[in-house]
């Protein structure tokens, strides 16, 4: 390896302003007003790995497009696919963001952008890590397949069928995906389950029109008052969700899970520091790493209604909303619990105001297997790239495809992520460390060797 090593640190400059670049791309996949930019960044993605020798297209999926570029020069060998997402989310200098979202700079040791860690430099480890193998060795020891969507963001809702349509093209020995991250800066980790998602949108009508309150208060239900009461309804003092039926499917977390979540090195002082929170708070009888990767949850993510401009205003307003998601564990089912929050939500709201529910995206939650081959591949090579051991974890995130990959294709996933904890995707400031950068693109090219040496037959014993 050492050719491919040395290769690597080569074109350090090369993989940084090709990220970057990549970076200056506004690929937000919720906002209509984006679609061009979104389109762009595939076909940039997709230039990138043509000219480091795959075969690339640029497919449509009936959403954003996806991109595959397919390198098949090892016959005989183990295919892997690579899995990421070009999309990033929202971003607005407004949120608290030091500089421009996007426009990368690099600040003490990280590149600071929007899709930093997110998914766009982490998906960068693996095309640099593919391209310095080819460079240096001129062929990859496995054949290599990379699909990066561009709709995970905002529910990979074109992703499955895509794959269902694309499944001979798609086959494969196993699947990677860095969309996930290490448990702490320099504890890196392989993550065996993701959580899934329901994500709900309840609107409460009330009058046919914003009434004066003095005219009218006391005598109308209020629709927003109505809201607040239906949300406080859904949780019970203990922090558990008060939905009927909506733990019913929860899989109880098995005693070598507990033992080995409790063994990890969390700091809970140093995260809510981090946080500015004096206490954490969840469901009783769990710690915080079970409520955060094995327990589902159900939280407010918006609420409005009435009237929230500056200074006061004396109203009843017409109507009111939240946003909601739950998020799933298995063995939950995304459509029997929006049905059981739906009808909850509708039990509970008061006469004189009437609910509406709508159905945003899911995701399934998902356990890959830890003790696969491939997993133990990328154990080796994470050990190789970051000079250190993976740990075992769960992560409480979604990646909707993942499921469907494993159902699909019959494939195991093998989840690494090189990005920290901290590295506050989604949030302002998102930023991926360039030691992370470095020891992904490392990983990365340990990887496929690894792979190949799981399974030097090519014989499906993955
Ligand atoms: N990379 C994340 C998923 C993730 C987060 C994995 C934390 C592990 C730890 C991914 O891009 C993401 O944010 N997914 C969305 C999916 C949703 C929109 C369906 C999520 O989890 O909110
Ligand atoms: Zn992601």
């Amino acid at each position: 390896m050492k050719e491919v090593l040395e290769r690597i640190d080569a074109s350090r400059g090369q993989t940084l302003d090709e990220l970057l670049a990549w970076l200056r791309i506004p690929s937000v996949s919720a906002d209509p007003d984006r679609a061009g930019d979104v389109d762009r960044a595939a076909r940039w993605l997709a230039d990138r790995l043509s000219r480091a020798g795959f075969t690339t297209e640029v497919a449509p999926t009936g959403g954003h497009p996806a991109v595959v570029a397919e390198w098949r020069g090892a016959p005989g060998a183990p295919t892997v696919l690579v899995y990421g997402h070009y999309d990033v989310q929202p971003a607005d200098p407004a949120d608290g963001w030091t500089g421009a979202p996007f426009e990368p700079e690099i600040r003490q040791g990280a590149i600071v952008a929007r899709g930093a860690t997110d998914d766009k430099g982490q998906v960068s480890c693996h095309v640099a890590g593919a391209r310095a193998v080819l460079e240096a060795r001129g062929a990859l020891p496995v054949n290599l397949v990379f699909l990066v969507e561009g709709e995970e963001e905002s529910g990979s809702d074109h992703l499955e069928p895509f794959v269902t349509a694309n499944r001979h093209r798609l086959a494969c020995d196993a699947v990677v995906v860095s969309d996930s991250g290490q448990f702490a800066a320099g504890v890196p980790a392989i993550t065996y389950g993701l959580r899934g998602l329901v994500y709900l949108e309840v609107t409460v009508q009330g009058p046919s029109r914003d009434l004066h309150s003095g005219s009218f208060g006391g005598a109308v239900v209020n629709p927003a008052n109505a809201l607040a009461g239906m949300l406080a309804a859904l949780h019970d003092p203990a922090g558990k969700v008060a939905v009927p039926g909506f733990y019913d499917d929860v899989r109880p977390l098995e005693a070598w899970e507990r033992a080995q979540f409790a063994a990890l090195p969390f700091d809970e002082a140093a995260l809510r520091a981090d946080l500015g929170v004096g206490a954490l708070g969840g469901e009783a009888g769990y710690t915080t790493l079970e409520r955060l990767w094995a327990r589902p949850t159900l939280d407010v993510n918006g609420l409005w209604g009435g009237y929230t401009g500056a200074g006061a205003k004396t109203v009843i307003p017409a109507e009111a909303s939240a946003k909601l998601s739950c998020r799933l564990v298995p063995d939950q089912d995304p459509d029997q619990v929006a049905g059981a929050v739906e009808a909850r939500l509708r039990d509970a709201c008061p006469a004189g105001c009437a609910v509406d529910v709508r159905r945003l995206h899911g995701a399934r939650p998902v356990l890959v297997p830890a003790d696969a081959p491939a997993v133990r591949a990328a154990r080796t090579a994470v050990a190789k790239g970051f000079g250190t051991d993976p740990v075992l974890i769960r992560e409480g995130g979604s990646i909707p495809v993942v499921e469907a990959f494993q159902r699909l294709l019959g494939a195991p996933v093998v989840l690494v992520g090189f990005g920290r904890p901290d590295d506050r995707a989604h949030g302002p400031d998102e930023r991926f460390h360039l030691d992370d950068l470095w020891a992904g693109v490392r990983t990365s090219a340990h990887l496929w060797e690894a792979l190949a040496e799981a399974d030097p037959a090519g014989s499906a014993i993955y």
